[in-house]
């Protein structure tokens, strides 16, 4: 059986990815068989499609992309079949995943691992999606949020702290100004003129605009400076930072956990998180939607449409 999927058969820009026709995968004993409704175009998706970092190369193909290497970070969409060990999903359940650095978001199937091995960087973590966000946005979820919340936990973020957020309008950037109004923090958000009100919706205390004030020269003093969108250093950031302070900027993150996944799903259905959706393209698109992420200026995440058919009843 073959399935459609974006492959990524050339390291550079977006027209090195093509609709084609792959092998349909099959769900061994402890696997679901998900048909993907949505997934999206992520900064991670678009890095290895640049081979950005080059050492990207060791794991997707050192001279070219390895043969139908299938982008996509993540995803949702509904469990078609279970292997014959999984008793914690069965065909017919809406799921969200984290598809880690094995990728494959951008297919119409994808099998995952029903248990959590502890392995998610190659394995990849699916959890029953929230139930009140559509496809297209519990898509944008997974890595932009356990990324989000894996920072803060390192941080430590708590009520009363203040914490500085640069990079505040992006897919990190959104997931963690909530996350840290959450956790009772006092917000100052760094993002672009056009970005203040969305980061203000979002619950930023404050706000500071990058292209009229460099926020390293302010003087205000932060309990933690979390550089979401990894434009300056610890070194520039120190003179801001209380005596004890933290920078943290996605580098060195603690494990993720399936309950990490779960966690994040509890605070959605429970209304103190959502998923900003700049835009939304068809897999067909994928091109323009990468053309548009590789800009540097999407307001949270682009999602992209799979399918709008789920499977069929069980
Ligand atoms: N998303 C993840 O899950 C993840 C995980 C690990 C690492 N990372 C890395 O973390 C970085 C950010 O990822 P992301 O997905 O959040 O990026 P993103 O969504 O593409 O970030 C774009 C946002 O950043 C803002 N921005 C651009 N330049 C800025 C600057 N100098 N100062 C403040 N804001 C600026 C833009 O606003 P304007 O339009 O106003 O400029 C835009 O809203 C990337 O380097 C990515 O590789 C991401």
């Amino acid at each position: 059986m073959e399935m459609k999927a974006v492959v990524c058969e050339r390291y550079g820009p977006p027209e090195g990815l093509a609709l084609r026709e792959v092998d349909k995968p099959e769900p061994a004993a402890g696997d679901v068989l998900v048909k993907v409704l949505a997934t999206t175009a992520h900064v991670g998706d678009t890095r290895i499609r640049r081979a950005d970092p080059f050492l990207a190369r060791l794991v997707y193909g050192l001279f070219a992309p390895k043969k139908n290497l299938v982008l996509g970070l993540e995803l949702s969409g509904v469990v078609e079949a279970v292997g014959q060990n999984v008793t914690s999903f069965t065909a017919g359940d809406e799921v969200f995943a984290f598809t880690g650095f094995g990728l494959g978001g951008y297919a119409e199937y994808r099998c995952l691992p029903a248990v959590d091995n502890g392995r998610v960087q190659r394995t990849g973590l699916v959890a029953p999606k929230p139930a009140n966000l559509t496809h297209e946005e519990a898509a944008a979820v997974p890595a932009g949020g356990l990324t989000a919340l894996k920072n803060l936990q390192k941080a430590r973020v708590g009520q009363g702290h203040k914490i500085l957020i640069n990079g505040a309008s992006g897919s990190l950037g959104t997931y963690a100004v909530q996350l840290a109004k959450h956790h009772g923090a006092e917000v100052t958000a760094v993002c672009g003129t056009g970005n203040r009100d969305l980061v203000v919706s979002l619950g930023a205390d404050e706000v500071i605009d990058y292209t009229e004030e460099d926020f390293t020269r302010t003087a205000n003093r932060y309990d933690i400076v979390y550089d979401a969108v990894m434009k300056t250093s610890a070194a520039r950031c120190r003179r801001i930072l209380k005596q004890g302070g933290v920078f943290v900027n996605n580098s060195r993150l603690p494990k993720i956990e399936y309950a990490d996944l779960l966690h994040l799903k509890d605070l959605i259905e429970r209304g103190h998180l959502r998923p900003v959706i700049d835009r939304t393209y068809p897999m067909e698109e994928i091109v323009e939607a990468h053309r548009y992420v590789d800009k540097g200026h999407k307001r949270g995440n682009v999602s992209i449409t799979v399918s709008s058919t789920p499977p069929p009843a069980a």
